[in-house]
Formats: structure tokens, C-alpha cells, sequence
């Protein structure tokens, strides 16, 4: 059982609006960034291909690649990897974030996307990556602490109003 960490192409548009049913109930965020109502599939792929290579993105964005969880052709989850850290990042959110639909969780898929995601990093050139969550998101941090994350510190997080913690990955 292994997950196919990917991003996505044109042949998987139904696979793509299929899992975005998973997250009614959750923040769209957790499945994309990039998707907006109206827009069609292709006009979303373009949008991924011009944020991972930092093309008319946010001046407090930097290039991220979308990596989407297959499992039996369906979307489980997905991480969003950042190619580099800028100071909100830096105080919240890290190199990686990722998510696994509700129904998903809980089956050791995030722990297979991490694992991939980290070679992925690697693949960009990173040395370390930093990861943050939230200090009551178990499962979160397990993930972390299983890939060898090392607690830097504990912080207050205003714009969530939580503590979080941020870790440091050795790749
Ligand atoms: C965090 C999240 C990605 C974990 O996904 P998942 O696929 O359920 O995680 P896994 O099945 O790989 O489990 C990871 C670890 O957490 C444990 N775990 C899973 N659910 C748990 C729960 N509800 N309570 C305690 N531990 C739990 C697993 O046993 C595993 O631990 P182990 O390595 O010691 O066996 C998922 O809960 C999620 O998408 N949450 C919302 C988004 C989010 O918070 N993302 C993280 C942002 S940093």
C-alpha cells in the first residue's frame, strides 16, 4: 500500500473535483490554493505551473509545488511544498504542509506522503526543511518526530490563536 505522490496532469480532472467533495466540511485550503469557482481544470494547472515556478505569485508567496495522494485512482490528501521559507513561512507553515481527507486518516497515508515528499525536497536541493503544526495536532507531529524532526521551539501563533510547534527536518 503505497501512496502515488504527484502532480496533477490533465488526465486527472474527475479525480481532482471527486476529492474536493472530501473537504465540504473542511477549509478548501486543505486540498488547493489554486482553485477558484469558474475556473476550468487546464486554467488551474496553469495557475500550479506558474506558482511552482514563481510566475506572477503574491509578493508574500513564494514557488510551491502541489503535490496531490493517489490511492486506487482516488485524491487522499496532498502536500504543498514550498521551495523556500520567507518570513511568514518561517514563523508558520515551514516547507511542508499537508493534509489527507477525513475519511483517509488515520491509515498511515500521511506518513507515505511525508516520506515522499521529503526525496522531493531533496530533489530541489534542500538540505533541512523546517515543518510546523499545531502544539494538539498529534498526528502531525508524529509524522514529524517519525522523519526525524527536531522540536526548535514552541511559539504563540496570533492568526490562529494556538500555540504551534516548528520543527527542523535533516534531509
Ligand atoms: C495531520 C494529518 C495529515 C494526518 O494524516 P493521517 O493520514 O491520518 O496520518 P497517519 O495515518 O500517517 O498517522 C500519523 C501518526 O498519527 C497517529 N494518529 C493518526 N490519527 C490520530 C489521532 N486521531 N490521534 C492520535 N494519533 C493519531 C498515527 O497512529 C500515526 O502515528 P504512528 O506513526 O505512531 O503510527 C491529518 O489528520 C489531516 O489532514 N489533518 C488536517 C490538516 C492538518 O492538520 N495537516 C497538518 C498540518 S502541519
Amino acid at each position: 500500500m503505497t501512496v502515488e505522490l504527484r502532480q496533477l496532469t490533465m488526465l486527472d480532472e474527475k479525480a481532482f473535483f471527486e476529492g474536493m467533495k472530501e473537504w465540504k466540511v473542511d477549509e478548501l485550503s486543505w486540498y488547493t490554493f489554486a482553485w477558484r469557482d469558474g475556473m476550468s481544470f487546464s486554467q488551474m494547472l496553469e495557475i500550479l505551473k506558474k506558482e511552482k515556478a514563481g510566475i506572477d505569485i503574491a509578493p508574500d508567496r513564494v514557488p510551491h509545488t502541489m503535490l496531490y495522494g493517489f490511492m486506487d485512482g482516488k485524491i487522499i490528501g496532498r502536500v504543498s511544498v514550498r521551495h523556500e521559507l520567507n518570513e511568514r513561512l518561517r514563523h508558520r507553515g515551514g516547507h511542508i504542509g499537508y493534509s489527507v481527507a477525513e475519511k483517509f486518516r488515520n491509515k498511515g497515508y500521511a506518513t507515505d506522503m511525508a516520506r515522499q515528499a521529503l526525496d522531493y525536497c531533496k530533489s530541489l536541493g534542500l538540505q533541512s526543511i523546517m515543518v510546523t503544526c499545531s502544539d494538539s495536532n498529534t498526528p502531525s507531529w508524529k509524522v514529524i518526530e517519525r522523519f526525524g524532526g527536531k522540536l526548535e521551539d514552541r511559539v504563540w501563533n496570533d492568526e490562529d490563536n494556538e500555540m504551534i510547534r516548528r520543527y527542523w527536518i535533516t534531509l
